[in-house]
């Protein structure tokens, strides 16, 4: 299965709001897509769709004001993901 078109539609979403290094930081799109990579083996372990995997790979960090703590990160990244079904963009 492929699953570029999520990955790309979750990537277009990110880049107008992260605040962080998109390629050196180490919450950025390096570390996103080795929790991708894993994802997709924990899907294919329990048998759970790799496409929930995806998409959290690729949004769980994109609310992260900082790269150190930020507690409240998990929190605002469950928002966006939601505004993102609100609104269509997760289907
Ligand atoms: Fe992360």
């Amino acid at each position: 299965m492929d699953y570029s078109k999520i990955i790309n539609k979750a990537l277009g979403s990110v880049r107008p709001v992260f605040r962080l290094h998109w390629y050196h930081g180490a919450h950025g799109i390096a570390h996103w897509s080795r929790v991708w990579y894993h994802g997709r083996r924990i899907a294919r372990a329990i048998d759970v769709n790799p496409a929930i995997l995806a998409w959290f790979a690729y949004l769980h960090d994109s609310q992260r004001h900082n790269e150190y703590s930020d507690p409240l990160h998990g929190k605002r990244a469950v928002d966006f993901a939601l505004q993102l079904r609100k609104e269509g963009t997760i289907t």
